[in-house]
This record gives C-alpha cells, sequence and structure tokens, in this order.
C-alpha cells in the first residue's frame, strides 16, 4: 500500500513548519536490521540502570523485528488510507561496525525512528549530528528518499550538520557508570550536567520541537548547547529556545515530556515539567501548558530503551486530530477531553526500535507556512 520510492504518484514538495498543521506527506521508519549496539558511553548513560538492556547487544530477535514491522506498515497503511503519503526508508547493513578514525563500535542502531535523524524546518530537511557513535551513519537510510526529493522539489534544501568526531573527550566520564542512582540523576540534571560535554556541536533531531518562528530544543544527553548554537546560527530566521526539564533522569529527546498539539495547547509531562522561569514566552501569548494524563502502562515493553511516558509520544494529523497508542487509553480520554478527534494505533510491540508514534516518523509535507506563535 505504501509508496514506493521509484513509483512517485507526484513530484515531492518539502514543507513542514510545525507539528501541528494538517500532514500531508511523512517517514514511516522500519524495524528491519535493528540492533541493540554494543556498550558505548552516550548509550550507557541512556540506559536505565534497571533495563532488561544492560549487558546485551546484538541484532534483535527476528520474530520481534517481524512483529515491529508489521505494526509499522499498519501504521503506513492507515496513513495512506487516510490521504497521507507515506515513504519508507531503505536500511542500510546494521550489523557492520561503524569506524572513522576517532572510533570504533561493532554494530550499528537501525532505521528506527527517523524522528531522531530528520528535523524539517520548511523546504529543509537537516540530519543532526547525532550523538551515539552507532547512530552516525544512519542517515544513509534515508539518503535514497533525500536524493529523490532532491530530483522532485526545485526547493529542497538538503542539509547536513557537521558529522562530530565523537572522541571520549565528548562524553562526562562521571555518566560511564550504571550505578549511579536515580537521585544522583536528578540531582546533575538539576545542573544541568549531562553524559555530553561541550567539546563540538552535538543535537539529534528529536530533541527539537517545531513552532513556526520558533524552535524550542531541548538541552539534556543527546543534545548539548554547542548544538543549539549551532542550530541558532543555522536558522538565522528562526528564535531558537533552550529548554530543561529537570526531572528527568535520562534527558534524550523532547518528545515524550513536551507535545504540542495546536496553536496554545501543549501536554507537559508532569514528572517533567517545565521549569516557571522558562514559561513566560507561553504565558505571554496565552498557551495552555497542561499536564499529560498518566501512561497505562507500568513498565516499557521488553528491550526497549524508553520509558513509559512514550504514552505521549503522539501523531498530531491536523489541529483536531491525532494519532495515540491503542493501549494508552488514559491518554486518549485526555486528548477527547481537549476536543481532539482520536485515531487508536497499535504500536507498542514497536516501542523497543526506539520510540511510539511521533519518534517512528518524520515530516516531509505539512500544510501552512512559516507563523509567528509568539509574537
Ligand atoms: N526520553 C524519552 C524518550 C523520548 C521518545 C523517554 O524515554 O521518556
Amino acid at each position: 500500500m505504501t509508496q514506493k520510492p521509484d513509483t512517485p504518484a507526484e513530484p515531492t514538495i518539502v514543507n513542514s513548519w510545525n507539528e501541528w498543521d494538517p500532514l500531508r506527506h511523512v517517514i514511516v521508519g522500519r524495524a528491519d536490521d535493528c540492533h541493540i549496539p554494543p556498550e558505548e558511553p552516550a548509550l550507557d548513560a541512556k540506559v536505565p540502570e534497571n533495563s532488561d538492556m544492560r549487558g546485551q547487544w546484538g541484532r534483535r530477535p527476528q520474530e520481534m523485528i517481524d512483529r515491529g514491522n508489521e505494526l509499522l506498515d499498519n501504521f503506513a497503511d492507515m496513513l495512506v488510507k487516510r490521504g497521507v503519503r507515506v515513504d519508507r526508508p531503505d536500511s542500510i547493513d546494521h550489523s557492520l561496525p561503524a569506524t572513522t578514525p576517532d572510533f570504533h563500535t561493532e554494530s550499528q542502531f537501525g532505521c528506527m525512528p527517523p524522528r531522531d535523524v530528520l528535523l524539517t524546518v520548511g523546504s529543509e530537511m537537516l540530519e543532526a549530528t547525532m550523538s551515539y557513535r552507532c547512530r552516525w551513519f544512519e542517515y544513509l537510510n534515508y539518503r535514497p528518499l533525500m536524493q529523490r526529493y532532491f530530483n522532485e522539489d526545485p526547493n529542497f534544501r538538503h542539509e547536513s550538520a557537521p558529522k562530530p568526531r565523537l572522541t571520549d573527550a565528548d562524553y562526562h566520564p562521571d555518566y560511564l557508570s550504571d550505578k549511579i542512582g536515580v537521585e544522583k540523576r536528578l540531582q546533575w540534571a538539576e545542573e544541568k550536567f549531562f553524559v555530553t560535554t561541550e567539546e563540538e556541536p552535538l543535537f539529534d533531531a528529536a530533541d527539537v520541537l517545531r513552532f513556526g518562528r520558533d524552535l524550542v530544543v531541548q538541552h539534556g544527553f543527546t543534545t548539548n548547547l554547542k548544538g543549539i548554537e549551532w542550530l541558532r546560527r543555522h536558522f538565522p530566521d528562526h528564535r531558537v529556545h533552550t529548554v530543561n526539564f529537570p526531572g528527568d533522569p535520562y534527558p534524550i529527546h523532547i518528545d515524550a515530556t513536551f507535545t504540542p498539539l495546536r496553536p496554545g495547547l501543549i501536554l507537559n509531562n508532569p514528572q517533567r515539567r517545565l521549569p516557571e522561569e522558562q514559561r513566560k514566552m507561553y504565558n505571554d501569548n496565552g498557551w495552555e501548558i497542561v499536564d499529560a494524563a498518566q501512561p497505562a502502562h507500568n513498565a516499557p515493553p521488553p528491550l526497549c530503551y524508553s520509558s513509559t511516558w512514550l504514552s505521549m509520544n503522539v501523531l498530531v494529523l491536523d489541529p483536531k486530530t491525532v494519532c495515540v497508542e491503542k493501549s494508552e487509553v488514559y491518554q486518549a480520554e485526555q486528548m477527547d477531553k481537549l476536543g481532539m478527534n482520536v485515531v487508536e494505533v497499535e504500536l507498542r510491540d514497536a516501542y523497543a526500535f526506539g520510540g511510539g508514534l511521533h519518534c517512528c516518523t518524520a515530516d516531509v509535507y505539512r500544510e501552512g507556512d512559516c507563523e509567528d506563535y509568539f509574537p
């Protein structure tokens, strides 16, 4: 059902300025050949201390890959039926080591989730630097699509942020222990002391939320201040805001923490509240920040990096319609109360590949232009 890259129905136009305008064209990731990578500094800091993933690595079990792909394919087919064009990446061989003059790691990660790698801002798709060694080559999964968009859309800007060196100087050695404890982690997060140093610009695309003229970027494990400064210089017509969520002991990727649903309304993870001093632009412009509903699960599924807060990792199809994971009944109920129409999507068995409904997609085209929501 999904669009094959070599049979475009119509030329691609790349355009997306925010997280909520009507979605017309999207990339959905694949679980193909996904690996649990071997230990490395940034990844170790992110794997929760009680996780079933500590100490093991290698190709994920085939039955889990098949199940993940089944759910991702169903999600893609549902989007196509709703009139959204869907493209899929071409998996590279993730069993291959990633080696550069600066580092070596025995395997890579996967072609999930695209939201981590690709940041769409207007007619530009920007490949993030990434901050894990095992994800250094991940952009290659999307290069066939980028080439196609380049051929079809004369205004498409294909950009790639400077590839980082990812030497040991990029990581604080204090984090290289599996016995830090949550209290210490919370204290460090409060102090804005994260696993990544300020050696060079680092960012993952999933630390960025797009609000038209404003880009909101989480400073944490996967994005450092230099990465945010790089984004500021790269997007001179935007205002770039740095945000922190001190209640998160593993601050990576903003999209299970802060979820804009439509102009004027954002869900915030009640365990990771945006500090008062960072709320001014929303308060001044009449935006409401509401606590997200509790997740329906007490624990993530097996071999999953993410927390149960993938409940709020939703994909907004338009300002009145949102895709919510099927088992997340409390989140769906809250959406309903907030006046959103809910599209239920079964995805929980694919969470292990890197995230939920927002994570596993990357925008190509949403209607609408660059608006100033915070004048
Ligand atoms: N750090 C997040 C993942 C975001 C998709 C979490 O696990 O809650």
